[in-house]
């Protein structure tokens, strides 16, 4: 059977779209006639200085003033030129059809009028509906999104069937801002959070341009995004990165085994972290395979910040951070730490720092090696579990966020609880949570282990190198070579035993 081809849908958040209608449509199809990266620069180029002759067309060149160029710009027919986030969105959407899924394009302002009206809610309703997975490029304002990804994100909450066939759909986000510290990961962060929170898994960029929120673009004026290839560069990277998740869900189906989860205990006040995964793991237990690693009890010392890291390069069993010492027990725990299907950093958080014990920071840092190590966590689903006496001011729910998304992982709503009296309060709310993580990591492995059998599977590691000059060298290619060919290996035995047969299909003839 082909693979199947995910749905991945580019939403334009930009106020100063250049596409609407059949100019969507037209992108779509431009962008598949293009055979390479050259090509795709070219035309990305062309749109892009075409957006900005708009402008000078709409009146720019004769000195007019800017409502009468906007009233001119939106007589266009909005089939010619792109603007910066458009930019951005059409180089992410061609790098996700090159991955192997069909895409679809549609801009906010067409549906979103200024006047606060909803136009054809039924055709984005559908399109929203049909879409696997969506990618939503938008200006940075204010070191925030802008008004129409906000409306969008208002759009799904308050539908409840959009709401509910969202969940477990992917999101990926792309940020244009016209300074380089503009806040392009800052509206990627809350975007993120948003998506989340309506129940959708959330994807940065892949590791070309190391694994990060997303595509963030540098550029400000009319018709200029083009220039910026790093920040095209990362629209790929979050482009690629949500075909290749969504197509391992798209191929995946129950597990013959249960998923292994690790849960970790990364900081506790009077050990209601503990007693909450005590908790979880009665209700659940039947639904994973669990290991509890409490890193509060452990001695974790500071990352060293080596030059080289990891140490060495070797296959993923073994540990590869240059603290070895007696009196450190990362060592010891590298084992528990790989080969699970989900993370689940556990935090509790209480106003008196006094009361708290951790080893957060310090774990978070040490995990560079994993990171480094091509991404030994890839493709992991992390589902993070904060409980709080103050709901206000803890940050930890969105940095354990951002700091596992570091590791090219997929991520789930963060379960968080208040503390009430020394327990975590709705604890059935949090089991349903994970338990519905569980449900999709069944698919998200099985896909994964069912695409790294396929012939023409390629697993090409772009991570980390130890310096670009030993990394030449011949015995580091080697080492090299031999840990991903460990991984498929790793991932054909699981493949074999872990993916349930898919049950034969009727066999019926019918006269
Ligand atoms: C209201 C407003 C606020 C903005 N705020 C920021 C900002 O906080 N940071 C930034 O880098 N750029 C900011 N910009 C610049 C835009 O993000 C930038 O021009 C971007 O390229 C626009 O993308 P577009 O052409 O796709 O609409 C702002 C622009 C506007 C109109």
């Amino acid at each position: 059977m082909p693979p199947a081809r995910p749905k991945v849908l580019g939403l334009a958040a930009s106020l100063r779209n250049a596409r609407w209608g059949a100019g969507s449509e037209k992108l779509v199809v431009d962008l598949a006639t293009l055979p390479d990266k050259a090509a795709l620069l070219a035309y990305l180029t062309k749109e892009s200085e075409r957006h900005l002759e708009n402008f000078l067309e709409a009146g720019r060149r004769a000195g007019k003033d800017f409502l009468e160029i906007y009233r001119n710009l939106n007589k266009a027919t909005g089939e010619a030129g792109l603007s910066n986030s458009e930019v951005a969105l059409a180089a992410a959407l061609w790098a996700a059809l090159r991955e192997g899924a069909d895409i679809g394009h549609l801009s906010l302002a067409e549906f979103f009028t200024a006047s606060g009206d909803v136009r054809r809610p039924d055709v984005l309703r559908r399109r929203l509906l049909e879409a696997d997975a969506i990618l939503l490029s938008g200006p940075v304002y204010f070191g925030d999104r802008g008004s129409l990804a906000e409306t969008l994100v208002d759009f799904i909450a308050r539908d409840d069937e959009l709401r509910t066939a969202v969940a477990g759909r992917l999101y990926g986000g792309i940020a244009v801002g016209a300074k380089r510290n503009g806040g392009q990961e800052t509206t990627l962060i809350y975007q993120m959070m948003d998506m989340l929170g309506l129940g959708m898994l959330a994807v940065g960029n892949d590791s070309d341009t190391t694994a990060q929120y997303g595509g963030t673009g540098h550029a400000g004026d009319v018709g200029t995004m083009h220039k910026d290839i790093y920040g095209i560069d990362t629209s790929m990277g979050v482009g690629r990165r949500i075909a290749r998740v969504a197509l391992a869900l798209a191929e995946g189906g129950p597990l013959a085994d249960r998923p292994r989860v690790a849960f970790l205990v990364l900081q506790d006040v009077d050990g209601i972290a503990q007693r909450t995964v005590d908790e979880l793991l009665e209700r659940l237990n039947r639904r994973m395979h669990a290991t509890v690693v409490n890193l509060t009890t452990k001695s974790i010392r500071r990352c060293l910040a080596c030059d080289i890291c990891p140490t060495h390069i070797d296959t993923d069993d073994v540990y590869r951070c240059i603290i070895t010492s007696s009196g450190d027990d990362l060592s010891d725990l590298h084992a528990e730490l790989i080969q699970h299907d989900i993370l689940v950093p556990v935090v509790a958080t209480s106003h008196d720092r006094r009361r708290m014990i951790s080893n957060y920071q310090t774990f978070i840092e040490r995990t560079r090696y994993v990171r480094r190590g091509d991404y030994v966590w890839s493709d992991l689903l992390v589902v993070p579990l904060g409980l709080t006496e103050g709901i206000a001011y803890d940050s930890y729910p969105i940095r354990m966020l951002t700091s596992f998304l570091r590791h090219h992982t997929v991520l789930s709503r963060p379960l968080v609880a208040r503390i009430v009296s020394g327990r975590a309060e709705g604890i059935d709310d949090l089991a349903d949570g994970l338990a519905t993580a569980v449900g999709v990591s069944e698919r998200l492995v099985s896909g994964r282990l069912l695409i790294a059998t396929q012939p023409d599977h390629r697993y090409n590691p772009v991570g980390y190198v130890l310096s670009a000059n030993k990394d030449a060298e011949d015995e580091k290619l080697q080492r090299r070579r031999a840990m991903i060919e460990d991984r498929a290996r790793r991932a054909e035995r699981e493949a074999a035993t872990r993916v349930a047969k898919p049950r034969a299909k009727e066999n019926v003839v019918r006269s």
